[in-house]
């Protein structure tokens, strides 16, 4: 299984609208294309309009697996009116409150990975408490603060397989570098800590472990 995406997929992540620079995608991609071999689902908290879950649908694509996606389309902290990350075509016409589901799925359609992505639209610890199947990839990209990127961890990292892989990104061990909190840092340092995860790999700001040993 190709470890980097081919370039249309890259072509439809740099044309999505998001965060994430090429250099962490390619991590995040090659992250999926290892965990994907697992033969489990792949699942992101944080959807926005897609930049990042078209990597992980692609992977999932060609593992056979399928691409889970978590996000309340509401926006976090940071993206609301007012706030540095706000995008006011994100906000509903109509209803006057941020709404990304109509771009994400936009976003999938033009890269033709519909097939391969289950949205769930909905709180992540709400959705996490029903959950009960095995993931191959967990991948953290939610909410920045404390409670929301502490109870992702808590939420979804008990359901990663022996092997499977903790994506966490924005993880800005110095405060000088970060623009919005050091929640996943904490989250970071929480997941080392425990001694049920061992480093992959740091790209930017994205940081790869492993799960080698039981709880979180
Ligand atoms: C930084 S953005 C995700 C960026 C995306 N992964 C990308 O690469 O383009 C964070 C997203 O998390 C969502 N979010 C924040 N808190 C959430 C929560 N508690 N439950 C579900 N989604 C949440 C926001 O609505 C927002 O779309």
């Amino acid at each position: 299984m190709p470890m980097t995406p081919g370039p249309g997929i890259l072509a439809a992540f740099e044309a999505a609208k998001g965060f994430m620079p090429v250099d962490e995608g390619l991590a995040l991609y090659a992250a999926a294309a290892e965990a994907g071999r697992l033969g489990l689902p792949l699942l992101e908290i944080g959807t926005y309009c897609g930049r990042s879950t078209i990597l992980l649908a692609d992977a999932a694509r060609a593992a056979g697996v399928t691409a889970l996606t978590v996000d309340h389309h509401r926006g976090s902290e940071e993206q609301q009116p007012g706030w540095d990350y706000h995008d006011p075509e994100t906000v509903d016409p109509e209803l006057g409150v941020m709404d990304t589901l109509p771009a994400f799925r936009r976003t999938l359609h033009r890269a033709g990975l519909e097939d391969h992505v289950v949205a769930l639209v909905g709180r992540s610890p709400r959705v996490a408490a029903l959950w009960a199947a095995p993931l191959a990839l967990v991948f953290v990209d939610g909410g920045h603060t404390d409670e929301h990127a502490t109870a992702d961890y808590e939420g979804w990292a008990p359901h990663l397989a022996e092997g499977g892989l903790l994506v966490i990104h924005d993880v800005f061990p110095d405060p000088v570098d970060e623009f919005t909190g050091q929640a996943p840092y904490r989250v970071y340092l929480r997941a080392l800590a425990s001694g049920a995860f061992t480093e992959v790999s740091a790209t930017g700001s994205l940081r790869v472990l492993r799960r080698t040993g039981p709880g979180v």
